[in-house]
């Protein structure tokens, strides 16, 4: 999610920091902050804003924080919004010790109750400043134990947590060193004669050295200016490999993938991770979200829902809508924002209204949601960007803890709200009477996902081929029932923003009402047409292609073959429960565009007259 950096060695200058910051800036930019360590004065210079990385620079200038140990942080929030106050580095009590963190600390509620009982300051609303804290209890001798060199006491305090964790430390009593640890969040040491770096990706050392070393889970390394060590949590010294990159500082950010939106696709699996980690509490068939525990409830008595969105974010809301009726057993209706203060919704104080967003500032959203307040409603949000409008105007919501998406084709984020609505369904389900067999069921199934996903990405070259096969096409057809109709609806958005080719999604039982007509040779249909509930009317709406001499592309679940004699090519997907679905089935569909895009030479990324935030209406 953010981007960590830390230096030691023979430079002297902070403007080391920034510089690697500003090739960090895409990994998060809602704030950030730098802590300097000067040997001269003894002491720890920090800076922070709660907005770009070039403000920073501008403030660090004034007042000329120098120093040769560092560790700097571009945030991308997810606990507390991007202020000053939550910026990243964080310290202890005595202002001693300093850290910087990606990632997120599960259990930091139990961890902050517990320091703070015994007198510990905490000055942020992040997780993160519960690892300064423990640091410190270990650092000092403060909870009875001896006083440990940071190294240790950074060990022992992180055998109080849960979740994830890149770390870098510095401290004024312990100095001239960086402490940096590792837990499912990235991070790599950048060698060179006389200087070490610290990084999340290799983006911010490659302007210092091409040789790196990643580290791994469990490892804890501490860097001085005259070398590094790394041993395990249990103090066993680990031999890590020294890789040369070739990559340039582009090629670097976008993790040697060509654009950001396939880096971004690949990246499902640990995002969909990272939006279930901690939600589900699987041996009660729950799910945990932490988010809507204020509103609980208002959200027992709550007698229909309104989910709004626009684009994707209103396909993954049809996607909800299925789930909430089928499994929650509540009434809902899917609106796009554009459209709903338009018309005269019925909602009151009974209705809860959700509001799907990725950036959180989509101004269409933005007026559905001021109508669905005036009426009474309560607002909930299902958004990726913490502290944006829609999060500080709903009154309460779910994170979808997706990392920044930079591509302007939204791709992780759409998994990650259709995973959170999943949860969602859970959560309302359970408090509604779904049986705790039911929810169990469901709850496994959540949990299977991002491995899941590992397997339909594995694809990656037979849809290069797919798409190799079709590029050339002028217009494309789209089509799916019930969980998978949103999906034809998705996939079409997709090849049309990044390709400029036509596409249409379609519901397949819509077919025969009219767009029929269009289908022949040079007109491709994508079939979503999965083994399940309505597998037998998708089958008939593909025969009626065939027979006009239309090309089918079929994705269908895995183990179906006889599919394969009556379509043109094939894309296989693991079996999962229906509703979860769309999920895996979406996947090969941004594969997809994405290949026929770049075979065509567009601007992936940056798609023409298109915007990531559309801020007007
Ligand atoms: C998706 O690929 C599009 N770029 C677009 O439809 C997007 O999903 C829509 O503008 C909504 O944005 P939001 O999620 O940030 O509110
Ligand atoms: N959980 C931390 C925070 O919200 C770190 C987030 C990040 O990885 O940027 O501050």
């Amino acid at each position: 999610m953010c981007g960590i950096f830390g230096y030691v060695g023979k430079e002297n200058n902070s403007s080391i920091g920034i510089e690697a910051l500003k090739r960090l800036e895409y990994r998060g930019y809602d704030s950030c902050g730098i802590a300097v360590f000067n040997a001269v004065k003894k002491n720890i210079g920090v800076e922070k804003v709660a907005g770009r990385i070039s403000e920073l620079e501008k403030k660090i200038a004034v007042k000329g924080i120098k120093g040769s140990a560092m560790i700097g942080h571009s945030r991308w929030a997810t606990h507390g919004g991007p202020t000053v106050k939550n910026a990243h580095p964080h310290w202890d009590c005595h202002k001693d010790i300093h850290l910087v963190h990606n990632g997120i600390i599960e259990n930091y509620k139990q961890i902050k109750d517990r320091l703070s009982k015994k007198g510990h300051k905490f000055i942020s609303e992040t997780d993160t400043e519960v690892l300064c804290h423990l640091i410190e209890e270990y650092a000092t001798g403060s909870n009875g134990s001896k006083s440990y060199t940071l190294e240790e006491a950074v060990r022992r305090a992180l055998g109080h947590v849960r979740g994830t964790y890149g770390i870098a430390v510095i401290s004024k009593s312990d100095p001239n060193k960086i402490v940096a640890a590792r837990m499912s969040s990235p991070l790599l040491i950048g060698v060179n004669d006389g200087e070490y770096v610290i990084a999340s990706d290799p983006a911010a050392v490659i302007t210092h050295t091409n040789k790196v070393i990643y580290l791994e889970d469990g490892d804890i390394a501490v860097l001085t200016k005259s070398g590094f060590r790394i041993a395990d949590l249990n103090r066993a010294a680990q031999k890590r490999v020294e890789q040369e990159l070739d990559w340039d500082v582009e090629e670097a950010q976008k993790g040697g993938y060509p654009h950001f939106m396939l880096k971004e696709i690949f990246e499902q699996p640990e995002s969909l991770q990272n939006s279930i980690r901690g939600r589900l509490i699987q041996d009660e068939g729950m799910a945990r979200l932490g988010g809507l525990e204020p509103v609980k409830e208002r959200i027992k008595s709550i007698e229909r829902v309104n989910i709004l969105g626009c684009g994707t974010a209103y396909h993954a809301g049809l996607i909800g809508e299925y789930m909430f009726e089928e499994y929650a057993g509540v009434p809902c209706e899917v609106d796009f924002s554009a459209e709903f203060r338009y018309r005269k919704p019925i909602i009151d104080k009974n209705t809860a209204a959700i509001f799907v967003s990725q950036s959180g500032e989509t101004a269409d959203t933005l007026g559905a949601l001021r109508e669905a307040k005036e009426k009474g409603a309560l607002c909930l949000g299902i958004v990726n960007t913490v502290g944006s409008s829609i999060v500080r105007m709903t009154d309460a919501g779910v994170y979808n803890h997706a990392g920044p998406e930079i591509g302007v084709a939204s791709t992780k984020a759409f998994t990650s709200q259709l995973v959170v609505l999943a949860l969602l369904t859970l959560y309302l389900g359970r408090l509604r009477g779904m049986s705790y067999v039911l929810g169990e069921r469901i709850a496994k199934e959540i949990a299977k996902l991002p491995e899941l996903t590992k397997t339909v990405l594995k694809q990656d070259n037979h849809i290069k081929e797919i798409a190799e096969k079709y590029k050339g096409a002028k217009s494309f057809l789209f089509i799916g029932r019930k969980y998978n109709y949103p999906i034809a609806l998705e996939g079409a958005l997709k090849l049309k923003e990044i390709s400029y080719i036509h596409a249409e999604g379609l519901s397949a039982g819509e077919l025969k009402h009219g767009h029929i007509a269009l289908i022949d040779k040079n007109v491709p249909t994508i079939a979503i047409a999965t083994r399940d509930s309505v597998y037998e009317k998708m089958l008939s709406n593909i025969q009626e292609i065939k027979a006009r001499g239309g090309p089918v592309i079929a994705i269908t679940t895995k183990g179906n073959t006889k599919l394969a004699d009556i379509v043109d090519d094939i894309i296989y997907v693991p079996k999962n429960l229906e509703m979860l679905s769309p999920i895996l089935t979406v996947i090969p569909l941004q594969l997809f565009a994405y290949h026929v895009a770049a075979l065509n030479g567009r601007d992936v990324d940056k798609p023409r007259n298109l915007a990531k935030s559309v801020t007007v209406e």
